[in-house]
């Protein structure tokens, strides 16, 4: 009879050893809590398809939350705005006192430098149609067709920028993914002398059913049509990388890949060809509420799924991931990772 010679086994023999040897670090400085805020409630208000996620009004209740954040170790928060009053064009989401703008100064206010104030920078929950960018009617030979318009849409988000960044913002996040938005938030950031404020890009946006959750907490679904013509095509991966590339040499700071789960594969990919710039994935509502559904029927162990997504997302290759778990998974890091 023969034995194995060699056995893996034994650097899995204890937890103390399977510590020393972990190749992955989960810690709860490397999450970015999303956060959505409202105009016009005076309470917070349970996101139906996101269930232990509220939309916030900027006040005590949000103060409280960003606080109890901070206590567990996150250091960083990403605001989502939900405005009174929509329009074409999104315009809303530039006004000075608008939803977020407010909430950042709070939070400013509040928390000082303690806290990494992230805003995202994306018209869909700021318009009627709930398109990322602004629909126009263009002449196509004989017919007429509505497109997403690129151009005039970067300078509604350039605007918007600047108005995170002049309410304290640290850097904002554009996520509606059109051609040439770092540039144009960079270039508007620098001349109004923004120069510090950072850019997070959603440079790996692809078309998702996983964003579902997310449009109810926002009521963001677009009215007409879909995002498969500015968001990437779930079946290409190189294609990543050209977002990537034009991200960085058009001047992002954070580069992003969203979703996670569904994509660890090209989270992969962009961290290794460029090592150099910090990468963020996306844990979107869709990969969130899963496990909520599931453990609610008692068919997973909530505590373990969720670290194990988070660990699989960062062993991918992410440093920071932007998660709707952070509060509940920094908690349970304290106890040290299940594995
Ligand atoms: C919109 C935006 C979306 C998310 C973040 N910013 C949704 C979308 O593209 O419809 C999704 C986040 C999530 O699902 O958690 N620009």
């Amino acid at each position: 009879m023969s034995f194995p010679a060699l056995r893996p086994r034994r650097l899995r023999a204890t937890k103390a050893i399977r510590d020393l040897v972990a190749e992955t670090k989960l810690e709860p400085s490397d999450f970015i809590l999303p956060i959505f805020v409202k105009e016009g409630i005076d309470k917070p208000e349970p996101i139906e398809a996101m269930p232990g996620q509220y939309r916030y009004p900027v006040g005590e209740h949000l103060v409280r939350f960003v606080r109890e954040a901070l206590e567990v170790g996150i250091k960083a928060v990403l605001l989502f705005g939900y405005p009174r009053d929509r329009d074409e064009k999104g315009l809303v989401a530039t006004r000075r006192e608008g939803v977020v703008q407010e909430a950042v100064r709070l939070l400013r206010r509040e928390f000082g430098d303690e806290l990494v104030i992230f805003t995202d920078v994306c018209i869909c929950n700021y318009t009627v149609h709930g398109h990322c960018g602004i629909p126009v009617r263009r002449r196509k030979g004989p017919v007429e067709i509505t497109i997403v318009d690129n151009d005039s849409t970067l300078e509604v988000i350039a605007k918007m920028a600047v108005s995170h960044a002049e309410a304290g913002a640290d850097f904002v996040a554009p996520s509606g993914m059109m051609d040439g938005m770092i540039r144009a938030i960079r270039e508007a950031l620098d001349r109004e002398g923004f120069t510090d404020v950072g850019i997070m890009s959603y440079a790996v946006k692809y078309a998702s059913g996983f964003y579902g959750p997310f449009r109810e907490a926002l009521h963001s679904a677009p009215r007409f049509g879909d995002r498969r013509s500015y968001q990437m095509d779930p079946r290409n991966a190189a294609e990543a990388l050209k977002e990537a590339r034009l991200d960085v040499e058009e001047g992002a700071d954070i580069l992003m890949v969203k979703p996670a789960l569904a994509y660890l594969d090209v989270i992969s990919l962009v961290k290794e060809a460029f090592p150099d710039y910090p990468l963020a994935a996306y844990n979107v509502s869709g990969e969130y509420s899963m496990v909520k559904a599931a453990a609610e029927k008692g068919w997973i162990d909530e505590r373990i799924v969720t670290l194990e997504i988070l660990t699989a997302i960062k062993r991918a290759g992410a440093d920071i991931i932007i998660t709707y778990h952070a509060i509940d998974a920094a908690k349970w890091l304290r106890e040290g990772l299940p594995f």
